[in-house]
């Protein structure tokens, strides 16, 4: 049996009718950048966000650099996030000319830890990412508190938690501002690249507006130096028939998640915890294992395809060596870099399929 990561191909095949139909009607109406398609989406995802606005843009990097751009940070400023993330966290501190500072992670979520936030905090610190990783929301009230307490804003990366829940709430909802990543094998994702802001405040929402399409809301005045994020009008089109489906599509990994959970009970594999805070959306199903390397060729060999989120952690990577963070500087993100492993999860995975996945890692810890 060949089990793959994602596959993309099975939910085309049930919306099929209405992404074809939805792509067509751009093209017909040659609506392909921002225009009806795009507004249309964005204020069905600011009501599925439960907030007021909601910018369409090109990717959650860009999303990740309008909101910080729009909260005037650059050129000697900090901005706090963690390592455990994907690299465009960082590179969009990066992008505006701050710098990005890391914050060890909790040992049970995999996010922030709130606990040595506080020690974080300099006067150069303008802004606090908090990145709700893998699906599951990070623990924000203790560090909305802190970042209340020391004036300084909140972004939630939401890039992998689209439809998550903290204590009862959509995340998205809680910073200054939200980033949303489209990407395809995101929770909600676009038929190429694609992104989105969320926030409640009106004239930031205004302001990234602009930024997004060359600092401009009449053509050719400029009121600030912006750049090109626009999103396109069939990413707009699609993504608004993708959101229909999306909760339904959350508990189904949901689903897939706790039928992983049965079959692995008892293997020596650290299994995802759901936080009480939280409803995690499972966009990816991480376990952390032992012999990691060779697990990963042995299931290989039976047809399964798994991958690493993330093999090694930002600080420790080439590009941010300037930095200076040595191995030890992070010690439970670098702890679990060599034991965590990410196992297919997508809503179409099949039972027969995670049973498989459960059998073979069986086979490799006790007949192997
Ligand atoms: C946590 C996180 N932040 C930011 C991004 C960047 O999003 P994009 O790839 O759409 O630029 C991603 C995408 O993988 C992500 O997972």
């Amino acid at each position: 049996m060949n089990v793959p990561f994602v596959d993309l191909k099975r939910q085309y095949q049930v919306i099929k009718q209405e992404v074809d139909s939805a792509i067509q009607e751009v093209v017909l109406n040659t609506s392909f950048i921002l225009g009806k398609p795009v507004a249309e989406f964005e204020e069905k995802f600011a009501r599925f966000c439960e907030v007021k606005h909601c910018i369409g843009v090109n990717s959650g990097t860009s999303a990740l650099i309008l909101a910080l751009q729009a909260l005037g940070i650059g050129q000697g400023d900090d901005a706090i996030t963690t390592a455990n993330t994907f690299i465009a966290t960082a590179e969009a501190i990066s992008c505006i000319g701050a710098k990005p500072v890391f914050c060890d992670i909790e040992e049970r979520s995999y996010n922030l830890d709130p606990k040595k936030l506080e020690k974080a905090i300099t006067k150069r610190t303008k802004a606090i990412i908090a990145v709700h990783l893998y699906g599951q929301p990070v623990d924000l009230d203790p560090i909305l508190e802190i970042a209340k307490e020391n004036g300084i804003p909140v972004i939630e990366d939401a890039c992998q938690s689209h439809g998550a829940l903290y204590k009862g709430k959509r995340v998205g909802g809680f910073g200054v501002m939200a980033a949303f990543s489209f990407y395809p094998g995101k929770n909600l994702g676009a038929y190429g690249e694609g992104g989105a802001i969320i926030t409640n405040d009106d004239s930031l929402a205004e302001k990234m507006r602009m930024l997004r399409d060359h600092g401009s809301s009449k053509k050719y005045y400029h009121e600030y130096i912006g750049n090109n994020y626009r999103l396109e009008g069939i990413q707009g089109a699609v993504l608004s028939v993708k959101l229909r489906y999306l909760d339904e599509w959350n508990e189904k990994r949901r689903i897939n998640a706790g039928i992983y959970k049965e079959y692995l009970k008892g293997m020596p594999v650290v299994l995802p915890e759901e936080m009480d805070y939280a409803r995690h959306v499972y966009h990816l199903f991480v376990v952390r294992v032992k012999d990691r390397e060779r697990l990963i060729d042995f299931l290989n060999q039976k047809g399964i395809s798994t991958g690493i989120h993330y093999p090694v952690p930002i600080h420790l990577q080439k590009a941010y060596s300037f930095l200076g963070y040595k191995k030890g500087s992070l010690p439970v993100t670098e702890r679990f870099m060599d034991e965590i492993l990410s196992l297919p999860m997508f809503p179409e995975l099949k039972e027969d399929e995670i049973h498989y996945v459960a059998d073979c890692i069986k086979e490799f810890y006790y007949e192997g």
